[in-house]
């Protein structure tokens, strides 16, 4: 008898928690967007604009957010504060900053698998309640991927909530670069590639870096049928030209206070100024720089002397110092100068402008993705040579127009050889051409011509 009760009377509970929550969503729940539609011309478009990760050094969200701003869309812009923000974004009347709180650091003594949770929990409290209580239901959700957990799960729920629309911006993919970190078959790898692949779907619209990651996105894992765009990375303002020697002497004079001796030779040409910018992490193999150096400073005949700048912080850099220091003792770096250097933003910009080479060391974990520091030295109109194997290379750096590409060691070796020697000026020079050009090609176009339409800001 009482068996017979038990599933009506488990029936009957569920229904009245099912009401009681359904009365506790009316109430509490999170209010909508009513706003006109896009591109009806009434109405404010407004855009939450959302990255996991420090304002200042998310280049591409602050650029999304100005853009909106400036063709009068109201942005809240949602990240931590680490560095300060790009200015013009701090003075913008049209975008609030919304700073959410720096994540807890992992105490040394808790596992990995232990903190991981818990700091997720915790951010997701903290992006809940901004973006379904704090804010007001905006007519867009605009989220960088990656970092995608938990992002990517709060801003699809608070679409659904709130009746936003969900666009995603594909940087890159969060499982292969936890991938390149922990090894492809780590139990998390799996976990968020999964993640990844279903809330991907989720989004209305999608934008990517290249061509190559929307082929990628519209194919099995990710299977995302909804429309994507485009959009190429452009260098910031701050990197431009600079053509006039006596403007190149006095930067060089500035940003490299301790080279100034050399400053006549690279000036005059005797000695070539390359320079490399690495978070020397193992995805970046500082090494086959190291060695191609190696290689170029033991050739016969003596080629033109380098003074190669590495700029960056990262885990590695210790250790790679101490190889430098090492080589160098040792007599296998003759006629080069290896130095490290971390400069501030403005003086990167005009070192890059005054360089005869760019270095990128950046080895795809995705295969699709592309460097912004090389689009940063086009911006500089300064040509590169860059490591090539990966699918999304062709759509930044064309071969002999603006850059070279290697594989080894051996091959960017040969590649200073050339480019750096009295003959290889002319091809230089075209590189440089080649690479003005492509940093001339601004953000605004693109922007307004693509994304802009889509939100109803242009036409
Ligand atoms: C802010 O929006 C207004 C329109 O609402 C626009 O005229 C103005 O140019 C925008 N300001 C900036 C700095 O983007």
């Amino acid at each position: 008898m009482a068996g017979a009760l038990l599933y009506p009377l488990i029936l009957l509970g569920l229904c009245i928690l099912g009401l009681f929550a359904w009365i506790l969503y009316l109430i509490f729940g999170p209010s909508q967007y009513d706003g006109s539609p896009a591109g009806s011309g009434t109405g404010l478009v407004s855009v939450h604009v959302l990255v996991l990760g420090d304002i200042g050094r998310s280049p591409r969200m602050t650029y999304h957010a100005l853009s909106v701003a400036k063709h009068g869309g109201k942005v809240n812009l949602i990240g931590y504060l680490e560095t300060s923000p790009h200015p013009d974004v701090v003075n913008n009347p049209n975008i609030t900053l919304n700073p959410i709180p720096a994540p807890p650091r992992k105490p040394d003594s808790l596992p990995f698998l232990l903190f991981a949770p818990w700091k997720v929990l915790y951010q997701v409290y903290h992006l809940f309640f901004l973006l379904a209580y704090t804010l007001e239901p905006a007519q867009w959700i605009l989220v960088q991927n990656p970092p995608s957990i938990p992002t990517l799960a709060i801003a699809s729920l608070i679409c659904q909530l709130r009746n936003t629309k969900l666009m995603i911006d594909w940087h890159n993919y969060g499982w292969t670069i936890l991938a390149s970190t922990r090894g492809p078959r780590h139990p998390l790898v799996r976990i968020s590639k999964l993640y990844e692949c279903l809330f991907g779907r989720l989004g209305s619209f999608h934008l990517t870096v290249t061509h190559a990651m929307a082929r990628q996105l519209r194919r099995a894992p990710y299977s995302i049928k909804r429309e994507m765009l485009p959009v190429h990375d452009r260098p910031a303002a701050i990197f431009r030209p600079v053509s006039s020697p006596s403007a190149r002497e006095s930067i060089l004079q500035r940003v490299l206070p301790a080279e100034k001796g050399l400053v006549p030779r690279i000036l005059d040409g005797s000695m070539r100024l390359i320079v490399s910018s690495t978070s020397w992490t193992p995805d970046e193999d500082f090494s086959i720089l190291l060695d191609a150096l190696t290689r170029y400073a033991s050739a016969a005949g003596g080629l033109t002397p380098i003074l190669a700048v590495i700029t960056g912080k990262g885990p590695q850099k210790e250790m790679y110092l101490e190889r430098i220091a090492e080589l160098t003792r040792a007599g296998r770096l003759p006629n080069v100068r290896i130095v490290t250097a971390f400069l501030p933003f403005p003086d990167y910009a005009a070192l890059l402008a005054c360089a005869d080479l760019g270095i990128c060391l950046h080895m795809s974990s995705s295969g699709v993705d592309l460097p912004m520091k090389v689009v940063d030295m086009f911006g500089a109109g300064l040509p590169v040579a860059a490591y090539s194997g990966y699918e999304s290379f062709g759509e930044l750096v064309k071969e002999g127009s603006n850059g070279r590409g290697f594989k080894t060691a051996e091959e960017l070796a040969e590649i200073l050889a050339r480019l750096l020697s009295p003959e290889g000026q002319t091809e230089l020079e075209t590189l440089r051409r080649g690479a003005v050009r492509e940093g001339s090609r601004r953000w605004d176009e693109e922007w307004d011509a693509k994304v802009g339409v889509i939100m109803g800001l242009t036409t």
